[in-house]
């Protein structure tokens, strides 16, 4: 069952009725301010960090989920309703939510009086703009009564939901000329505030939601909406809020409209204030003029619009395939960009007030975005390598805004350093900026340890090796990639986290994931070495990367798999041995894409168990059988009821890792049914299983042995996005940066008999066509020359390189 459709030329989903399963969200914002939008306009906004700066309120746990966001009440005659349906949920005669890039726009109507709402956040402008059109298509004259409303939050969005013995008493609010300002702490230690205004004279307002609510009453039927009267009243302490009220005469025909901005203000200390107590609203104010007429809206959208034909057309694809065409053209290419914003922070599902920046999967989400804003990546880049500490350890999450460690979540995740490898080469290969690799970074942020970025590597690289067990592979410490596989923590405490509660240091429990990782980046490590200045190093590691694969097929094959690891009681995790978890995913992922054992033909053998013991029609289950019951000395893994997160669901970030494998080991058309079993474009027509968004990726799919098999949970903030951009972009399309050009070895299924792309790579626009009538290798010509090998160099300057590819 559909609930909306794609409209690829607008580059939307348009969904058709307020009752999608779950809130169908977007987001709004590139730079510093950011808001969550869903389907009926719930949501909240912050400034760069959802836990430190949020401006609108969110209730977690809350029923509905999708409560506050941009409140519009329209009251026409008896009838009180909202353009996002809810919160009042009256019926509407018409109702669409149209998500675009960068901005969501509401189309609905009731008793012949349309409204029309477009939210986005501008370029450059710390500010939400919500213009709102009311069109009386009736024969009559309709006055109408429209409230606005918005709830205010204390700013630290964790104090804002439990300390309440203070915060009820510091909310301060100032009123100007209909402008509502939030400036609660202000007059002490906050040099911000927040304003909502609007581009029309106000017949009211209110300040002090508690009023403007009545007792008892929630947004669903606000009193002052009730009595069409708002109490122009100011709030001090309690709850603060912002909403405005206007009578408007709509004569047959008619349309108006009122552009409402909500800002956010920084002052300098020395400027706060125009008078004792009375803030400084200039910079407020040109913020509000910049959106003061419906041109100047339609400039700042028309501005964003270009902002992401821009982005998006680094990269743009045509073949026989819409869904695989509109994935990569489109809303890959923008969940890329959200986890570039976000991280794992802000969305329905990650509160914004748990993780900040995970190292290792801010170094994946770059994978996936570099291409877009190479510029941009390189701080990012700078950033997580920052947060590494001396012993090559690195930190496992950072806050975006102070960009330190969190103590929070400590270290000690084994796979961590070594994804700044695959990040940093990553970037070299996009960029041709090997500049980055001298320049000075500081270890865990202290002023003084600055070491050029390749020191960071060979330390990462160093501290795997310093860190290895029995059988010479590499310890797990608290995790690898698979957080919930915490094989040093033996938890008997109920709530305890198990990744950060005191570790047994077995020094006995290893990882065979981690070393998958080490010979795949431990390779690529040696490379970067080699080309720039470290020939002997590139030896020297490469020696302990042949160490590192004797040490898997030695002690890492079980037969017809890799094992997934060995217990702090030297027994092995995911082996037929076992008798649930005998088959992990991730190792199967890594080690085939790392070809390793391939003289013996291990990786057909891997991924064809994948194929026998974790397929489903709805993608690669993480592990199986699942666990039934709770081990102590596997952690987390066991903890979820079999089928979800870790303990068997479909995980879709690592299921690209079998499809690359597939596509490098042989099998293109397994390579793409992999692909597509779990790309949400296909998964369209089953979206009352599926219930997330069918335009982006989930963290989850609930796996064969959950009662709720086929739904996903969890959409937008996953590694997902990256993995899936980067499998469907260089190993299927196979259009792949590498450090002297860009090769083109597509592993195409048969449907796909031809592509065209273009892609923008170093400033130089490549415009490639594919033609795929066999199999084997493909034959290339660069501007109509026969090309050596598959990797047309990187050319110079401007321009465009055509390039012909055949097979
Ligand atoms: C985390 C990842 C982790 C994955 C698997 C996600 O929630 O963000 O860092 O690799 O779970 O455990």
């Amino acid at each position: 069952m559909k609930y909306g459709f794609f409209d690829d030329a607008a580059r939307e989903y348009v969904i058709h009725t307020p009752q999608t399963p779950l809130p169908w969200i977007n987001y709004l914002g590139s730079e510093a301010f950011f808001s969550l939008i869903s389907n009926t306009a719930g949501g909240y906004s912050f400034y760069k960090d959802a836990r430190l700066r949020r401006i609108t309120r969110y209730r977690y746990n809350n029923v509905p989920a999708d409560g506050g966001g941009r409140m519009y009440y329209i009251c026409d005659g008896d009838a009180v309703w909202n353009p996002g349906y809810l919160p009042c949920k009256t019926p509407l005669d018409r109702y669409a939510c149209r998500h675009g890039l960068g901005y969501t726009v509401f189309e609905a109507a009731k008793n012949g009086l349309s409204a029309g709402l477009t939210c986005f956040v501008p370029l450059g402008v710390s500010c939400e703009v919500n213009r709102l059109t009311l069109r009386n298509d009736s024969p009559a004259a309709k006055t109408v009564t429209l409230f606005s409303a918005m709830e205010w939050c204390l700013w630290d969005a964790v104090d804002d939901s439990s300390n309440f013995q203070r915060n009820l008493n510091i909310a301060e609010v100032e009123v100007d000329n209909g402008v509502l300002y939030h400036k609660t702490e202000y007059r002490e230690r906050r040099d911000h505030y927040a304003f909502f205004g609007v581009n029309r004279e106000v017949n009211g307002f209110d300040t002090d939601r508690d009023a403007f609510l009545g007792a008892m009453n929630g947004w669903d039927s606000p009193e002052a909406v009730t009595l069409r009267q708002s109490g122009n009243t100011v709030a001090h302490g309690g709850a603060p809020m912002a909403g405005h009220m206007f009578k408007l005469l709509l004569a047959p025909g008619e349309q108006k409209s009122c552009v409402f901005v909500l800002g956010y203000v920084e002052n300098e200390r020395d400027r706060k204030f125009d008078a004792p107590g009375v803030i400084n609203k200039e910079k407020a104010r040109a913020m509000l003029e910049k959106f003061a007429t419906d041109e100047k809206v339609e400039l700042a959208l028309g501005e964003l619009a270009a902002y992401w034909d821009a982005l998006l057309g680094r990269f743009q694809v045509s073949s026989p395939d819409d869904k695989l065409d509109r994935m990569v053209n489109i809303w890959n290419q923008y969940q890329c960009m959200v986890t570039f914003n976000m991280s794992r922070s802000a969305s329905y599902y990650e509160s914004g007030i748990g993780r900040g920046m995970g190292f290792r999967d801010s170094c994946q989400d770059l994978l996936g975005f570099v291409h877009l804003i190479p510029e941009r990546a390189r701080e990012r880049v700078l950033d997580i390598a920052a947060i590494q500490r001396e012993d090559g350890s690195t930190w496992h999450q950072y806050q975006p805004l102070t960009k330190r460690g969190n103590a929070g979540a400590g270290w000690g995740f084994n796979d961590d350093p070594l994804w700044l490898v695959a990040c940093v080469s990553a970037y070299i290969r996009e960029t041709g900026d090997d500049g980055i690799l001298r320049e000075p970074v500081a270890f865990d942020n202290a002023p003084g340890t600055e070491a050029p970025l390749f020191e960071h590597l060979r330390r990462s690289i160093h501290y795997t090796l310093a860190n290895r067990g029995p059988h010479g592979l590499p310890l797990i410490g608290r995790a690898d990639w698979n957080d919930c596989l915490n094989l040093n923590c033996f938890s008997e405490e109920p709530g305890e986290s198990f990744q950060t509660c005191a570790n047994y240091e077995s020094g006995v429990a290893e990882s065979v994931f981690i070393a998958g990782m080490f010979v795949l980046y431990g390779r690529e490590y040696a490379e970067l070495c080699r080309r720039f200045g470290r020939p002997e190093e590139a030896f020297e590691v490469l020696a302990r990367v042949a160490d590192m694969e004797r040490a898997i097929v030695e002690h890492g094959w079980d037969g017809a798999w890799f094992v997934r690891a060995y217990d702090a009681f030297g027994q092995k995790v995911g082996s037929k041995e076992c008798e649930e978890g005998q088959i992990y995913i991730e190792p199967q992922g890594l080690c085939a894409m790392a070809r390793i054992g391939l003289e013996q033909g291990y990786p057909r053998k891997a991924l064809d168990s994948v194929k026998a013991r974790l397929t489903t029609p709805y993608g690669t289950c993480l592990l199986a059988p699942c666990y039934s019951v709770y081990h102590k000395e596997l952690g987390e893994v066991s903890s979820y009821p079999p089928g979800f997160k870790e303990n068997g669901s479909i995980f879709c970030h690592n299921n690209p890792w079998i499809s690359i494998g597939e596509a490098l080991n042989g099998n293109e058309e397994e390579a793409f049914a992999v692909y597509r079993r779990t790309c949400p474009a296909y998964l369209e027509d089953i979206s009352e299983i599926h219930r997330t968004e069918p335009y982006v990726y989930s963290q989850t799919i609930a796996g064969a042995a959950s009662p709720k098999f086929g739904q996903a949970r969890n959409s937008w903030l996953t590694g997902t996005a990256a993995w899936t951009f980067v499998n469907a972009s260089q190993y299927i399309l196979g259009i792949r940066p590498e450090f002297d050009g860009l090769s083109i070895d597509p592993r195409l299924p048969a449907s796909i008999e031809t592509f065209s792309a273009t892609r923008l790579y170093r400033g130089v626009k490549y415009v490639i066509t594919v033609k795929n009538s066999g199999s084997g290798d493909y034959t290339l010509f660069a501007d109509g020359s026969l090309v050596e090998g598959n990797v047309v160099t990187a050319a110079k300057g401007a321009g465009e390189v055509s390039v012909l590819v055949t097979r």
